[in-house]
């Protein structure tokens, strides 16, 4: 591989070390947040809670393959990141498979919930999840649909190295809102309290 000019290493290193330093932040305050929130809520009176409409064994079907899918890319990724190093070897072969299980998973999530996360479906059947889960529901969708574009506009032959830079940098920061925007979701339906 040729070897970059000065200045643009310099520029590949930096946004290299900022993204782990936003990682480590970003993933910190969600998790804060959650144990946060989780707390106060505990400590609060119970408010009533509707009966919650059962989940199909499809839909537990699709639900664990996005969050299998998501653990082994974010572990992958994040593992060697966290290690100050690229991602190659084993964590490259598990990101592959996870990306695979990944692309199915996501659309096959879009097709199962998006007609019951609808204003109109919603107001027929009654709100099934919260207003978190929902909007973590579509954040889920477009974060998903950009950690997948990035990667497959850049299997195309369009892009030079700069531009291909680019599409990493973006893919490692849409990957990161993924795994933030799963984690609140799965946080929402879990504790499942819905308005
Ligand atoms: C939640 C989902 C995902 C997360 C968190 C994620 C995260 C990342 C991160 C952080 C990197 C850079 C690793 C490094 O700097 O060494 C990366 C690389 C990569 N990702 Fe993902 N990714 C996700 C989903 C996907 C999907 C769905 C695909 C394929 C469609 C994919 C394909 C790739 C490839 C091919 C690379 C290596 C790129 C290179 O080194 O040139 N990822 N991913």
């Amino acid at each position: 591989m040729a070897a970059l000019p000065a200045s643009q290493f310099a520029l590949v290193a930096t946004v290299g070390t900022s993204f782990r330093s936003i990682l480590i932040y970003a993933l910190s305050a969600t998790v804060a947040l959650i144990v946060v929130h989780w707390l106060a809520r505990a400590a609060a009176p119970r408010a009533q809670r509707a009966d919650r409409q059962p989940w199909t064994a499809w839909e537990r079907l699709v639900y664990a393959g996005v969050l299998s899918a998501v653990g082994v890319l974010a572990a992958s990724a994040f593992g060697a990141i966290g290690k100050g190093e690229t991602m190659s070897g084993w964590p490259l072969m598990l990101h592959m498979v996870g990306a695979g299980v990944f692309t199915v998973a996501l659309p096959a999530l879009a097709v199962t919930w998006s007609a019951v996360h609808l204003r109109a479906n919603r107001v027929a059947n009654g709100a099934r999840f919260s207003l978190l889960a929902r909007a973590m529901f579509w954040a889920l969708l477009l974060s998903g649909l950009a950690v997948m574009g990035t990667m497959l506009v850049s299997m195309l032959p369009w892009l030079g190295t700069h531009e291909l830079e680019e599409m990493l940098d973006a893919h490692r920061f849409a990957g990161l809102a993924v795994v933030i925007v799963l984690l609140l979701h799965a946080y929402a339906v879990l504790t499942g309290r819905r308005r």
